[in-house]
């Protein structure tokens, strides 16, 4: 039986023809248009359209980047999108004409890597995926952890600094607005910016302008030693490690898996991650030590996961 799943992202949107062993046998992807949910819902249906066209599927699952509803109908808020109160899941059905279930983007990849990846064997785990937001997704018990209303898990908007930086939830020192792209692309523009000569190579990848630069572009000179990205990748990784040990105190997490596009610096994000982790978390010489893994789905997590949760 195979369904198709799609992972709506803030930037781009992912979908996929996955099999019963979570196996992607083909897959597509379009860019987010970020204003405006109707060219979203368009953007999601061609790229339904072109995989129906090769296979027969049962349902589509959808990710999506924002608080979705118990019902798993409607995204009822997204940080950094356009839906407000938005019927995602009824819309998609009038275009696909086949039923459609909508996730969290972030509860689809971590289901995607505790069903098939990295925490395969684990009952407790902590997902994060540090993209151009900051998603969460809590297994429990072996459960995905929705919450009341279907919102929890949003780590994205617990408060890292009070008074911080603004974030596009509407409130102040969220931690996605320190250990996410985004918080990647706004310091690396204000350095750039500020004539920061460690911006150099960064400012050359992005054409000369500061407004072209990505994190993906961040990511990428990174990998390749740059010391400006390294730094900049360095400094996420503390906050992420000092968010998640917050987090380890609630939830006592076996693993904690993370994904998204900027887990492709792997230890470059991890180690500075793994080692704040360690300082902050309490009682650290009387409790195990969580492992921070890489998500093992790599980026085909979410849509792999949005399809389990589709059949
Ligand atoms: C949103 C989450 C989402 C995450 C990753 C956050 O800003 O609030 O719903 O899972 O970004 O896309
Ligand atoms: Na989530
Ligand atoms: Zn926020």
């Amino acid at each position: 039986m195979l369904s198709i799943g799609v992972d709506i992202g803030g930037t781009k949107i992912a979908a996929g023809v996955v099999d019963e062993d979570g196996e992607v046998v083909a897959a597509t992807t379009r860019s987010t248009p970020a204003t405006d949910a109707a060219l979203i819902e368009a953007a999601v249906a061609d790229a339904v359209a072109e995989l129906r066209a090769e296979h027969t599927v049962v349902g589509v699952g959808v990710g999506a980047a924002g608080f979705v509803g118990a019902d798993r109908r409607t995204v009822n808020f997204a940080a950094n999108l356009a839906w407000r109160q938005h019927p995602l899941a009824d819309e998609l059905e009038r275009l696909t004409g086949l039923p459609v279930v909508v996730e969290n983007d972030a509860n689809a990849a971590g289901w995607a890597e505790y069903r098939f990846g990295a925490a395969i064997e684990a009952a407790h785990m902590l997902m994060v995926t540090v993209g151009t937001g900051l998603g969460g997704a809590l297994v429990m018990d072996g459960q995905l952890v929705r919450g009341s209303a279907g919102f929890a898990g949003e780590i994205a908007h617990m408060t890292a600094v009070q008074d911080g930086q603004w974030c596009g939830c509407g409130r102040r020192g969220c931690l996605e607005q320190y250990t996410a792209g985004t918080a990647l692309v706004r310091t690396a523009k204000r350095r750039a910016a500020a004539g920061d000569p460690l911006m150099g190579p960064l400012l050359q990848m992005a054409g000369g302008a500061k407004k072209e630069i990505d994190g993906p572009m961040i990511t990428r000179l990174a990998q390749q030693g740059d010391p400006g990205a390294r730094e900049m990748i360095d400094e996420l990784g503390r906050w992420l490690g000092v968010g998640m040990a917050s987090i380890a105190s609630l939830l006592d997490p076996e693993v904690i898996v993370v994904g998204g596009g900027v887990a492709a610096a792997g230890d470059l994000l991890l180690e500075p991650a793994r080692e704040a982790y360690a300082k902050n978390l309490t009682a650290r010489t009387h409790r195990p030590l969580a492992p921070f893994v890489v998500a093992q789905m790599g980026n085909r997590a979410g849509i792999v996961g949005a399809a389990d949760l589709a059949r």
